[in-house]
């Protein structure tokens, strides 16, 4: 039987690492504190802001919600970034995504100071992460080797194959499991006969964006399966495919008319030593290793980690 790599436990064990440092801090009259820029009425931003903010309350941490209508420039928005750059309050700035159209996302992750930029999108991160410096790491992929790490799943020497090319998921995670000693491989789209690579994977992270896309011919037994991916599905036949049998989810179905799945066809799980499901898996470490990028940046700032 696989290991369930359980994110909400691992997640809930960096938190309560994090309120503790944040504890410590406060005796030396710091407070960390999180700058979150909510543009418009995007509904599923909304809610993923509105968890990290109650998640900066529950472990101490200061926030502060921001939220332009969806008309705001790129100029006006440019402003709000550089009075946060200059706060001393603000430790982290977050820009949740996607803006709308007509703003220029680049631009304004741009201008985050790289100091920061708790997201770890600025390129100068980036650039760190690549060159091995104290860098503020993307979430996602910090939260990946959280994961790895804290199962004891040995990931020296081990062959890691990303699927998935995303200047936010897939390359950084490629870059920091290469740190850990990983033999790295980075597939995407246009990998020649996909299948025969995520064969030789030990530690597979499927980071594509695709419902069900990694099936279990791709996979090696006994692999590490890291399941970056979230899609709502809502077609019967689709959900057949993936959960016919499965009693939980077709309860869940019937209820809400959708489940997730994630980038991997859950009859792939069989065949691995360890997974992540989704849900439950990677995306509960995305805020707790926000929180701990912010603790992480209010340190980095006043020259202490
Ligand atoms: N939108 C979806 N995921 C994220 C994230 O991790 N950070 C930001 N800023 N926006 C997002």
């Amino acid at each position: 039987m696989p290991t369930l790599l359980d994110g909400v436990k691992i997640s809930a064990q960096i938190k309560s690492e994090v309120k503790a440092e944040v504890a410590r801090l406060a005796t030396q009259g710091i407070r960390p504190g999180l700058a979150a820029v909510l543009v418009g009425e995007v509904a599923a931003s909304k809610i993923y802001v509105s968890n990290k903010v109650k998640t900066c309350a529950e472990l101490g941490l200061y926030s502060e919600l921001i939220t332009p209508s969806a008309s705001v420039t790129t100029e006006e928005m440019l402003d709000v970034i550089r009075a946060l750059n200059d706060r001393d309050d603000i430790d982290g700035i977050l820009i949740q995504l996607p803006l709308p159209k007509h703003v220029d996302t680049k631009a304004l992750l741009d201008a985050v100071s790289a100091d920061k930029d708790v997201d770890g999108f600025h390129p100068i991160n980036a650039g760190r992460i690549q060159a091995g410096r104290p860098a503020l790491a993307p979430c996602t992929p910090a939260g990946i080797i959280e994961i790895l790490k804290r199962s004891d799943i040995p990931i020296a020497g081990a062959h890691a194959v990303v699927v998935g090319r995303s200047d936010i998921v897939g390359k950084p995670a490629a870059m920091l499991l290469l740190h850990e000693h990983a033999t790295v491989t980075i597939c995407h789209s246009k990998t020649r006969d996909l299948a025969s690579v995520t064969r030789q994977a030990d530690i597979l992270v499927a980071a594509i964006g695709r419902a069900g896309f990694i099936t279990p011919e791709m996979v090696k037994p006994g692999a590490t399966i890291i399941d970056v991916g979230i899609n709502r599905i809502t077609d019967r036949a689709e959900f057949e495919k993936f959960f016919l049998g499965n009693t939980k989810r077709e309860e869940t179905f019937a209820a809400k008319g959708a489940t997730l799945v994630g980038d991997v066809d859950p009859h792939a799980f069989a065949l691995s030593s360890a997974y992540t499901p989704v849900p439950g898996g990677v995306g509960p470490l995305t805020i707790a290793m926000l929180m701990a990028n912010t603790v992480r940046a209010a340190k980095l700032r006043r020259g202490i980690a």
